[in-house]
């Protein structure tokens, strides 16, 4: 088979690496791809938006699947092209790719089907929702409608913090079109964790459990990000747990959906709040986290490809999953100053001394070769999983292999899977 990997950073490289592990595999190109993806794939200088040349690719070079990691095309309606031109893709199409294309729908559809989430209400009028905060009790959070690259959620401690918030999304519109609507919602208290699951439209095929770190300082302090780090399994998440998140949200989201008319094929991330009273949904996002990802399929032992047909062919009650017992953490290192600015351009000293390091993955997100260096190109550059017969072990490992990676003013937090250590 020839596969299409769409996107550019570790989750990327990840998927990439584990689908070079199947034995279907005759070739890979990634679009656009990093300095990572280029050692098992090749790399294709397509943007990931840029949906129409990337079918025109994936007909020219006869592609058999096509894999798409980020949100911006899948919410642009890649899946549909690709199926309207008889490409096979993994992926969720257009109109349940909303679920994170718009907070407002995915907070519509979580009450039409009763799943667990923050009270809320929708506002596309900055007086009546600043009106509607002033009626409220901190803590507040306001989130802009739209896509907004993680930017677009305010988790405000004081009633005047949720009206800059208002602010800054409809009135400034730093969001641009994506501040046009907004949900306003109780904060909701406790430990956050996701759960990934395969869902071909009835049944669903959920992964192993993770944890994302999302603040930039250690002790989870400090700005969001797109993610700091990782680790599976997530031992919050207990089986009992487990059972509850798939009957009280996963089940009755694809059957509410199927019930509509709306298969949801393809990888659905529930990203949760662990509260007193029980799981809520914090957000949907319609593809695989980053970086949980590398923190997940580094243990899982199935064929991948073979895991992806079964989800588009709509045979996941065929498909069981097989798990490395041992738990996998994953650190990303970033630029200095990620998520504000950053500098690029940086090379990367030390990578080939951790190529022969047992059990550690190395996995690049912003990176780009030239002959045999390697430079920084964005705010997360790389991403090293290890697995570990502990998780102090794995995290212990993978710290041992950033040690021997250098570049100027890198930056990673030291404390990734804390969380679970304390338990
Ligand atoms: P989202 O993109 O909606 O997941 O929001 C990003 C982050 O904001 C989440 O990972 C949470 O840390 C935080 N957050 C979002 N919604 C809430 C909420 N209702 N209560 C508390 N924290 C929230
Ligand atoms: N790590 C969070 C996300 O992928 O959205």
């Amino acid at each position: 088979m020839k596969v299409l990997v769409v996107g550019s950073g570790g989750r990327e490289h990840c998927l990439v690496w584990k689908i070079a592990q199947s034995d279907r595999i005759k070739e890979i190109f990634c679009a656009p791809g990093n300095g990572g993806t280029e050692s098992l794939a090749r790399n294709i200088n397509i943007p990931a938006s840029d949906i129409k040349t990337l079918a025109d690719f994936a007909k020219s070079e006869a592609i058999d699947l096509s894999v798409v990691g980020p949100e911006v095309p899948l919410v642009g309606g890649i899946v549909d092209e690709f199926l309207r031109r008889g490409l096979k893709i993994f992926g969720s199409r257009e109109e349940v790719a909303r679920l994170e294309g718009s907070k407002v729908f995915a907070k519509e559809v979580m009450a039409k089907f009763s799943l667990p989430t923050a009270e809320f209400r929708i506002f596309d009028d900055k007086r009546q929702a600043a009106d509607y905060i002033r009626t409220r009790s901190a803590p507040l959070v306001v989130k802009a409608d739209g896509l907004a690259s993680g930017k677009g959620v305010f988790v405000c401690e004081s009633t005047d913090e949720a009206l800059a918030a208002i602010k800054i999304i409809m009135a400034e519109r730093k969001f641009g079109d994506a501040g046009g609507r907004i949900v306003v919602e109780e904060c909701l208290r406790g430990e956050e964790a996701s759960i990934l699951a395969f869902s071909d439209g009835e049944n669903i095929l959920p992964l192993a459990s993770s944890q994302d770190h999302k603040r930039i300082y250690d002790g989870d302090r400090g700005a969001n990000t797109g993610g700091m780090g990782a680790y599976s399994p997530a031992p919050v998440i207990t089986e009992a747990l487990n059972q509850k998140i798939n009957s009280e949200i996963l089940q009755p989201l694809i059957s509410g959906l199927n019930n509509e008319g709306k298969k949801y094929i393809g990888m659905l991330y529930v990203g949760l709040m662990l509260t007193d009273s029980g799981p809520k949904i914090l957000e949907f996002n319609v593809r695989f986290g980053d970086p949980e990802t590398q923190a997940i399929l580094p243990r899982l032992k199935n064929d991948l490809v073979e895991v992806m047909l079964a989800t588009i062919e709509g045979k996941l009650d065929k498909v069981t999953l097989s798990w490395e017992r041992r738990p996998c953490i994953c650190v990303v290192i970033a630029s200095g100053g990620y998520p504000q600015e950053y500098e690029k351009n940086k090379e990367i000293f030390g990578l080939n001394q951790t190529e022969k390091l047992p059990d550690t993955f190395i996995f690049h997100a912003g990176t780009r070769r030239e002959k045999e260096k390697c430079f920084t190109t964005g705010g997360r550059v790389l991403n090293v999983a290890a697995l570990g017969d502990t998780l102090d072990k794995a995290k212990a490992r993978a710290y041992q292999a950033i040690e021997k990676i250098k570049f100027e003013k890198m930056y990673f937090r030291r404390d990734i899977g804390w969380r679970a250590l304390q338990r």
